[in-house]
């Protein structure tokens, strides 16, 4: 038992797919899987377990930003013995070849969080995805005409942040696509753990032009995403 996701051993799948918003979950859970069980209620932070094409899978919430996401994780890894992690979220694109909607696959995470610094000191270790995910969802994303880039994001601790300006100049100066606030802890923590992880993210803003897609819309895109995020993950 764990103190955040509050469940049996064995009610939740090897395989988890993680948006930030707990309302995601309960709607991935309603409109993918079948069976589906509600294993977690603490703080509002739903998890569900079901069944996708007779694979079993989870569904878990995890809040918005590296510390609330790495509870989630690590009790999911830790006490759940969850093996594969795929984040399924949203960010704000850096860069005109990722335009509003479009997927990003995510091959790496730079950060201005302090909490590699504060685990490693000085080693700067680089935060990438598992490669054979990496490979199958470019492979299903190619395969289902999807508009999509693979590229690197900026996983940010502030959404409101002074020195926004100085930051995105040098994301943008190394080729970075995006920004979004969990990725380098979810791979940073596989790397320790020794798990598979992947983050996908739909395109819901613009920090070039400041547009954002509209609420009623954002759905759409998201699901294509959670269907390129199990398809890759049970390789259908
Ligand atoms: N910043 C950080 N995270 C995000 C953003 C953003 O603009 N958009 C979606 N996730």
């Amino acid at each position: 038992m764990s103190i955040h996701i509050v469940s049996e051993e064995g009610s939740i799948a090897e395989t988890v797919l993680l948006p930030g918003d707990p309302l995601r979950a309960k709607h991935i859970a309603q409109t993918y899987l079948t069976d589906v069980v509600c294993y977690n209620e603490i703080r509002g932070m739903y998890g569900f377990t079901g069944s996708w094409h007779g694979n079993r899978v989870s569904v878990q919430g995890t809040g918005m930003g590296m510390p609330s996401f790495s509870i989630y994780a690590q009790e999911l890894i830790d006490t759940f013995k969850v093996k594969r992690l795929v984040r399924v979220g949203t960010c704000g694109t850096l860069n005109e070849r990722l335009r509003l909607k479009d997927v990003l696959i995510v091959q790496a995470a730079d950060c201005d969080s302090g909490m590699n610094p504060s685990r490693f000191g000085s080693y700067q270790y680089a935060p990438v995805a598992s490669f054979p995910l990496l490979q199958k969802a470019y492979r299903h994303a190619v395969e289902s005409s999807l508009a999509f880039a693979v590229g690197n994001v900026f996983t940010t601790d502030q959404f409101y942040d002074t020195k926004h300006a100085d930051k995105l100049a040098v994301a943008c100066s190394v080729g970075t696509l995006a920004v979004d606030m969990e990725t380098c802890e979810l791979y940073t923590l596989a790397h320790l753990k020794q798990v598979e992880a992947l983050t996908l993210l739909t395109v819901s803003d613009s920090l070039l032009t400041h547009e954002q897609v509209p609420p009623e819309e954002r759905q759409n895109t998201f699901n294509a995403m959670v269907g390129l995020a199990l398809s890759t993950l049970f390789d259908e």
